[in-house]
């Protein structure tokens, strides 16, 4: 007789992070499933829209990565329009993607993460958050802020204040930079790379201590997808995808965008509104993989700016010669692409090709088909678009990263369970859910439960026998 942890559907609240774990018959927990609720009918909803109004439309499906969702959309846009962007678009669309990463990372790493590894897995909520750091690390909290504005910034100075929906277009961009707001990024990158140094010095400390967290956070063999450059080198925002192994061997390369789908199934899991994607070839068992910052620093050969390159050689030794498998070295590698954004932006404040007016390129409905895909700070992001003559969506196809990190999530979840469910017990430890929170936050997935700056993630657990009958419910707000 099985037995598991689950979600009652009933007592679901708006906004709460839903976890069953289920128990095999040896009272065990043998898998887990993160059920998410907030990714809804978009697909649906943009068809009979017109090309040009999806970047604003997407950029509008989540409150946290509405950049990305801009930029992938724009990316399709040109495949269907079939323009080469100029030069000048394509660099600001970059910097734009290089200012959100930046910015994403550092909420992920100084305000949501680091109070669990700085101030005690077990300091009670009320101080294990971006407050109680600032009580005992003034100086680190306000310098993560800081970072996390740098990038901000860059957003604003390109997209204005509230991000104009319309900045980036099916051809390019609609409004450029002038000299003036480059250098005042580039005043402000010395500040930015030091608060990334003591991130990066911080974290590698916290190493020594974690192993534990090491080996039970989403430690497994899997897959590993992102961009690359046509050398295999870091990508964000253009390339083609890649698929490596956990013995870190080239699984799947270049492969265009538009064939995505030869290589990408999506599972539908009744308890989700995300889909779960998993690599073809190798059927659902076997085709998990992970996208992100952990991913990306495995696929690529490497990231090409001095400093991340020798950041990324230290990284890799968590891997003994193949890929690193712990997702707790997401948070590792977050601050590595930090510092590997930061280097190139630290080149475009030079690049008068930013400067070039041309930053448009305007054209009909060439395709009727086309895929944009960018890497979100989370991991890749797909928009594929089918059109008719006019312009107008007839068929939308969105591959998020928090969908593309579904099942690894799921798997953490469930390892971490593994680690402070007693077999047989139907108690749902306190320690248990601090760390699931903590599992759950590596992959910095992008929904409202995960992203409560302040405070702890609001959980709901519940143990649940096969047959239905509940075993224990605990609710945390
Ligand atoms: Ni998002
Ligand atoms: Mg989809």
């Amino acid at each position: 007789m099985t037995r598991r942890i689950l979600i009652d559907p009933v007592t679901r609240i708006e906004g709460h992070a839903k976890i069953s774990l289920r128990l095999d018959d040896d009272g065990h927990v043998a898998d887990a499933e993160f059920h998410v609720t907030e990714f809804r009918g978009f697909e649906k909803f943009c068809e009979g829209r017109t090309l040009a109004e999806m970047p604003g439309i997407t950029a509008r499906i989540c409150g946290i990565c509405p950049v990305s969702h801009l930029l992938a959309s724009a990316k399709a846009g040109d495949a269907i329009l079939a323009v080469r962007v100029p030069t000048a678009a394509d660099k600001l669309r970059r910097l734009m993607n290089l200012g959100q990463i930046v910015q994403s990372h550092a909420l992920s790493f100084f305000h949501l993460s680091s109070p669990d590894f700085l101030l005690g897995w077990d300091t009670p909520p009320a101080q294990r958050n971006v407050f109680g750091l600032a009580a005992q690390k003034p100086e680190l909290a306000r310098a993560g802020i800081r970072l996390r504005q740098f990038g901000q910034e860059i957003i604003e100075m390109l997209g204005g204040k509230k991000i104009h929906p319309g900045w980036a277009v099916p051809g390019g961009v609609r409004s450029g930079v002038d000299r003036a707001m480059l250098d005042k990024i580039k005043a402000w990158l010395p500040e930015a790379f030091a608060t990334t140094q003591v991130g990066l010095d911080l974290f590698k400390g916290v190493l020594d201590t974690h192993a534990r967290e090491i080996e039970t956070y989403g430690n497994f063999p899997s897959l590993f997808m992102g961009l690359v450059g046509p050398r295999g080198e870091w990508e964000h925002h253009g390339g083609k995808l890649r698929f490596t192994d956990s013995n870190g061997q080239i699984v799947a390369d270049q492969i265009d965008p538009k064939q995505y789908a030869a290589l990408i199934a999506e599972q539908v899991q009744p308890s989700s509104y995300l889909k779960s994607p998993y690599y073809k070839p190798l059927g659902p068992q076997g085709g998990l993989y992970r996208v992100g910052p952990l991913a990306r620093l495995n696929i690529c050969s490497t990231i090409g700016t001095p400093r991340a390159d020798a950041e990324l050689a230290n990284f890799r030794k968590f891997g003994h010669g193949g890929a690193v498998t712990s997702s707790f070295l997401y948070h590792y590698a977050r601050l590595i692409e930090i510092l590997a954004c930061l280097e190139r932006i630290a080149l475009y404040v030079h690049d008068e090709d930013l400067l070039r007016d041309h930053i448009r390129s305007d054209a009909g409905i060439n395709h009727l088909h086309g895929v944009g895909v960018s890497e979100a700070p989370r991991g890749t992001l797909i928009h594929d678009y089918q059109v008719d003559e006019n312009g107008l969506l007839t068929k939308v196809n969105l591959i998020i990263a928090t969908g593309h990190n579904n099942l690894a999530m799921n798997r953490t979840v469930a390892q971490i369970a593994r680690a402070y469910v007693k077999p047989g017990s139907t108690e749902i430890p306190e320690p248990l859910l601090n760390r699931i929170e903590h599992g759950i936050r590596c992959y910095d997935p992008c929904l409202s439960c995960s992203t409560h700056a302040v405070g702890q993630m609001p959980l709901i657990v519940q143990l649940v026998s096969p047959t239905g009958a509940i075993l224990n419910t605990v609710a945390r707000d």
